[in-house]
């Protein structure tokens, strides 16, 4: 039965990693000016939204109960954005959100639930909005919301919401080691902020990733390696400094190089193939470094509807 006979549409979006994530000087706005490079893995969380009698929310998964089911959760603040932009009477309906993704960890899980409930509540209300319009009202929910929408990999500017897709011909194996507590997206930025005001820093606009978008665009896995960078990386270890060991044995394990994940705490580690990330995540498992270990590769295509 297809999800429009039950009354209900399913979205599936993926995580992201950011394999350069430059961070600039904080603007007036709160934000700061960024220059990344995102690309979309195969982690995923899907987002059911079927009609109801009143909004109402359910999340499925290890970490579900570190998720708000309340309307602060960013799928139903997307729900509620699309009814609006619909000019429906109520946003009534049931989301329920199914999460592969860790909660709190530098992955975009939030953003993904956002753009998973865009996609699902514009099918549902027959609203069938355009790329455009889903991208625009993602802004509004987060910076890397539009991101989740788009996914593949991507150039993102300003605080990380406009977006150019990037040519990309490697295939990326990813093991991702997942930490025991989260952090806070915004404590990391004002750890950045407050690191580089010890040291008297005066932070230039970031720049554009030249040598690793080339080697992006020349499939070469071997140069991209040493280019993965991530300027929120200090202030994620100086909150966790336990995340030094976990990279250290990412690498000890046979990881071609091993990151931060956004603003953390999750650690990424990019390997040859995925025989090798099989490999490293059986020895990472063993170190007892992490919450969970899992395996990804990427990239994958951005928010999708699925039939349930
Ligand atoms: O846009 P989003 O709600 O995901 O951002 C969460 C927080 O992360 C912001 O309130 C801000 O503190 C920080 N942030 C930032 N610069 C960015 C993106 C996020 O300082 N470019």
């Amino acid at each position: 039965m297809s999800p429009f006979a039950l009354g209900g549409a399913r979205a599936r979006v993926p995580a992201k990693i950011n394999l350069h994530l430059g961070v600039g000087p904080l603007r007036d706005d709160g934000y700061h000016e960024l220059s990344t490079v995102f690309c979309a893995i195969s982690l995923f969380d899907e987002v059911t939204v079927r009609s109801a009698d009143h909004l109402r929310i359910t999340v499925n998964g290890d970490s579900a109960r570190q998720v708000p089911a309340d309307p602060t959760n960013l799928a139903a603040q997307a729900v509620m954005l699309v009814a609006e932009y619909l000019e429906r009477q109520d946003a009534n309906a049931e989301i329920e959100i199914d999460k592969q993704i860790p909660v709190a960890g530098g992955m975009a899980g939030g953003s993904a639930d956002a753009a998973g409930g865009l996609l699902a509540a514009s099918r549902l209300w027959r609203g069938d909005l355009s790329r455009d319009e889903l991208l625009s009202l993602a802004a509004a929910l987060g910076s890397d919301v539009p991101f989740s929408v788009l996914g593949g990999t991507a150039l993102g500017t300003g605080r990380g919401e406009k977006l150019l897709p990037v040519l990309n011909r490697c295939e990326l194996s990813w093991v991702i080691a997942v930490a025991k507590t989260g952090l806070s997206t915004p404590d990391v930025y004002r750890e950045l902020d407050r690191l580089r005001a010890e040291r008297d820093e005066i932070v230039p606009p970031p720049g554009r990733p030249d040598a690793l978008l080339r080697a992006l665009a020349a499939g070469d896995v071997t140069a991209l390696a040493p280019l993965l960078h991530n300027d929120l990386q200090p202030a994620a270890l100086s909150l966790q400094p336990m995340l030094r060991r976990t990279l250290r044995a990412g690498t000890e394990a046979g990881a071609l190089a091993g990151i931060v994940s956004g603003s953390g705490p999750s650690c990424v580690f990019l390997c040859a193939d995925p025989d090798a990330a099989v490999s490293v995540a059986a020895e990472l498992s063993g170190s007892g470094v992490a919450r969970s270990v899992k395996t990804a590769f990427g990239p994958v295509a951005g928010a999708r509807l699925v039939t349930p």
